[in-house]
């Protein structure tokens, strides 16, 4: 029996050992490629896929792409001249650390917690909502939360904020999707390779591999799951 096509169901990753034309090449948009996740993910997508590589940083190739994910407009413009896509993956997203004695009554733009949900829940929210419009039948969405969902830390409390609603969300969100879309949240834990500083906000996490982080991404993006979160 063959696996099915994305034309007849299948989605464009799914690969199988008797998939007569070999592994597909996909074009992947990947916000937040320079980070420590970011080029764990890219490393393991580069040799076999076209990656696009998105983050604040000024593009320094053809490859990469000046992005900023609270910067709606512009992101909806930034897809639309990008142009079909396979699939968008996420590992990008800021949130502030701090005290939850220092966080006051306050709006949302006020707030210590306005940054997490400006830049990393709202910005990855409209990313995945943005990539409908260039995302070709079967594609899937990836994006990032953390530990903190579901594993407290001193002074996480807008992290866990913030990554608890994205995979609510994303939970959510992805049982409404048409022409067969996925949408996952990895959900790492401490990444090898984080600097020193953040790392001692975590004591008593063990540092999960670079390597194995990554293929969370690549389950995402090849094994037709959807509305997942993969805790890393
Ligand atoms: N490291 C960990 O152990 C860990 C564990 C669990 C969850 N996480 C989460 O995973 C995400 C990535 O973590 P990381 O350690 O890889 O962070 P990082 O090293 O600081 O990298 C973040 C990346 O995201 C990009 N970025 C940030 N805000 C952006 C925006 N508004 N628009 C577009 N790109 C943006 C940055 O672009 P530039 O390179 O251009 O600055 C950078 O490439 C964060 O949300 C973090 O909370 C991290």
């Amino acid at each position: 029996m063959t696996a099915p096509t994305a034309a007849q169901g299948g989605h464009p990753g799914a690969q199988r050992p008797d998939d007569a034309a070999g592994p597909k090449r996909l074009r992947i948009l990947l916000v937040g490629a320079g980070g420590v996740i970011g080029r764990w993910v890219h490393g393991a997508l580069r040799d076999r896929h076209e990656v696009i590589s998105a983050g604040l940083e000024p593009a320094q190739e053809p490859q990469q792409l000046q992005l900023d994910l609270t910067d709606t407009a512009a992101l909806v413009q930034a897809l639309h001249a990008l142009g079909p896509l396979d699939a968008v993956i996420s590992t990008a997203g800021r949130a502030r650390f701090g005290p939850l004695a220092l966080a006051q009554p306050a709006g949302i733009d006020a707030s210590v917690y306005g940054l997490g949900l400006h830049d990393k829940l709202m910005g990855q929210v409209n990313l995945a909502l943005a990539a409908r419009a260039v995302l070709r039948p079967g594609g899937s969405i990836t994006l990032t939360s953390g530990t903190t969902s579901t594993e407290p830390v001193i002074g996480g409390a807008g992290l866990s904020l913030v990554n608890g609603a994205l995979e609510s969300w994303a939970r959510a969100a992805a049982t409404e999707l048409p022409q067969g879309w996925r949408l996952n949240v990895v959900s790492p834990s401490l990444v090898e390779g984080t600097p020193e500083a953040a790392c001692a906000a975590f004591p008593g996490f063990e540092l999960v591999s670079g390597h194995r982080v990554a293929l969370a991404y690549v389950r995402c993006l090849m094994s037709g799951i959807t509305g997942q979160v993969l805790r890393i």
